[in-house]
């Protein structure tokens, strides 16, 4: 089965925020950027997608770079940025391990991708490969998620929709299942039928989600070292994160300090 990974421009049209919301994300990345003096530097996006928040960077001067493992989202994210009059360093990579010789001043994850990293050992390889890519000082923006609904503890079909897309319509609905309480997360498959004049695609991709609080978050990071949490705030406009936020960006500072001792071992005998 297909994932909608594979039709970027579908994905663009039913998933990506929409444009006037990107643009507005962007304002408050560039505000936090500028606080810390990076008014042009290098940025990567990682899980890019189509790069809709790269390419919104990049047409405001900053060298943006994305990572994804799907190669049709870089080819999304290719065409995207050069419709911009734009260019992105896109890479293939898993952003669960990854290298990036060039220092960055920041990078950022963006539209609440984040809980997709699921088990303790990945987050650990996450953190200590974003922390090896980005400079001293420089910046990891994340966009969480602020589901408040905790695990998931039954079976449901939901948000069953017609989406009209440009040559056709997709239909879109969802399946929730018990998730795992011990490991906090849920399970969910998305489901499209994408029909284009007579032409009919199937995709289907099954999400494990961690739930996040900004407590649980500013815990892990800080038992992890390497990171200084500077806050939570609104994506809108860098309010402290309030109740009606459905997702608001976490906000680190590369330290020179190293890792933990701790973090260190679990890297050792895990995954690196
Ligand atoms: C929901 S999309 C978000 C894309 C983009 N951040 C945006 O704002 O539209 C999730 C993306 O994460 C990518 N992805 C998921 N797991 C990944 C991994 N382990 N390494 C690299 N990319 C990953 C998928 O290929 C997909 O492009």
């Amino acid at each position: 089965m297909k994932s909608l990974y594979d039709f970027p421009d579908i994905y663009d049209q039913i998933l990506c925020h929409a444009p006037d919301v990107v643009i507005q994300e962007v304002n408050s990345i560039v505000a936090i950027l500028q606080r810390h003096g990076i008014g042009s530097g290098s940025v990567l996006e990682l899980a890019c997608g189509t790069c809709a928040h790269a390419v919104e960077l990049a047409k405001r001067g900053f060298r943006c770079s994305g990572i994804d493992q799907s190669p049709a989202m870089l080819d999304g994210a290719r065409t995207k940025a050069g419709a911009a009059g734009v260019s992105l360093d896109l890479r293939r990579g898993n952003i669960i391990d990854f290298e990036w010789a060039e220092p960055l001043d920041a990078a950022m994850f963006m539209s609440e991708t984040f809980p997709l990293i699921t088990g303790y050992d990945e987050l650990v390889s996450h953190f200590a490969s974003v922390r090896r890519a980005v400079r001293p000082g420089g910046l990891y923006i994340v966009d969480i998620d602020a589901h408040r609904h905790g695990v998931g503890d039954k079976y449901e079909v939901w948000g069953k929709r017609t989406v009209p897309v440009q040559d056709g319509e997709v239909e879109v609905w969802h399946e929730s299942f018990p998730g795992d309480w011990i490991q906090g997360t849920s399970r969910m498959r998305m489901h499209c039928r994408i029909k284009l004049g007579e032409h009919l695609q199937e995709t289907e991709d099954e999400w494990v989600i961690r739930a996040d609080s900004p407590w649980n978050l500013r815990v892990l990071v800080e038992s992890l070292g390497g990171w200084h949490v500077e806050g939570f705030y609104s994506w809108r406009d860098l309010s402290p994160v309030s109740e009606d936020d459905r997702h608001c960006y976490m906000v680190l500072n590369r330290t020179e300090a190293q890792p933990s001792a701790a973090a260190e071992a679990r890297l050792a005998v895990g995954l690196r």
